[in-house]
């Protein structure tokens, strides 16, 4: 049957949040990468990129650890070398609720068409400010705010790599990298609590949801 590989890239620094590398900071008495190990107990094998200086937590039997990279592309792309699963499900350490059902999404979108990623809808105005000042409005119902896990064919994921390493292509998400190399890349519907932590204000919330999680 299909195999899953996780990579989580955890190599970042955190300069936003302001409290040191982020995979180590912690919410409800645990690291954000505790969260995610917790979540992908399940899996094949899980792969984690951790910043230089980082040294290796305690861990599952199902996880390896390895130095990323100056970029979060290129941290993914460390991860992806060796990773044997026929699946790859990308997913930051920043976002500690890994909701099962969304899990369930991609895993059945990706196997029909080789990339799927979760999407959750706009809830602000949203604009386009012009030097300072209230610029021009978008549609918010004609964007999508894109979160992880990602999901691809590990080969596609692979190949898109490859033509972006070529190209000089820099992306924030693998599913850019894909769309880049002419594939279409399914949107399943994500989930808010999927949130990444990325601003102080966003432990609080954390923190919140942390208390009431189902684990
Ligand atoms: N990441 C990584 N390698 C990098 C940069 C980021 O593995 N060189 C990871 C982060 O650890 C995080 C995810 O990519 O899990 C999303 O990145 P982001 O939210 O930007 O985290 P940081 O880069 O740590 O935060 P900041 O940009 O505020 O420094
Ligand atoms: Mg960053």
């Amino acid at each position: 049957s299909t195999t899953v590989s996780v990579l989580v890239p955890a190599a970042g620094q955190g300069t936003r949040l302001g409290r040191g590398p982020k995979a180590f900071v912690r919410v409800g008495g645990r690291t954000l990468l505790e969260w995610v190990l917790e979540a992908f107990a399940w899996a094949d094998e899980v792969r984690v990129a951790l910043p230089p200086e980082a040294e290796p937590p305690a861990a599952p039997a199902n996880v390896r650890f390895l130095e990323g990279g100056e970029e979060r592309q290129e941290s993914v792309a460390r991860l992806l070398q060796g990773a044997r699963g026929d699946v790859v499900l990308v997913h930051d350490a920043a976002r500690p609720f890994v909701v099962p059902a969304v899990v369930d999404r991609l895993l059945q979108a990706v196997a029909a068409g080789g990339a799927a990623v979760p999407v959750v809808p706009v809830p602000d105005t949203l604009i386009e400010p012009e030097e300072g000042r209230y610029g021009p409005a978008l549609d918010r119902g004609r964007y999508a705010l894109v979160q992880t896990p990602q999901a691809f064919f590990r080969e596609l994921l692979a190949e898109a790599h490859q033509l972006a390493r070529a190209r000089g292509l820099l992306a924030t998400d693998e599913a850019q990298l894909v769309r880049a190399l002419g594939y279409p890349v399914e949107l399943v519907p994500g989930d808010r609590r999927m949130f990444k932590v990325t601003f102080p204000e966003d432990l609080a919330l954390a923190e919140a949801l942390a208390r009431t999680w189902d684990r």
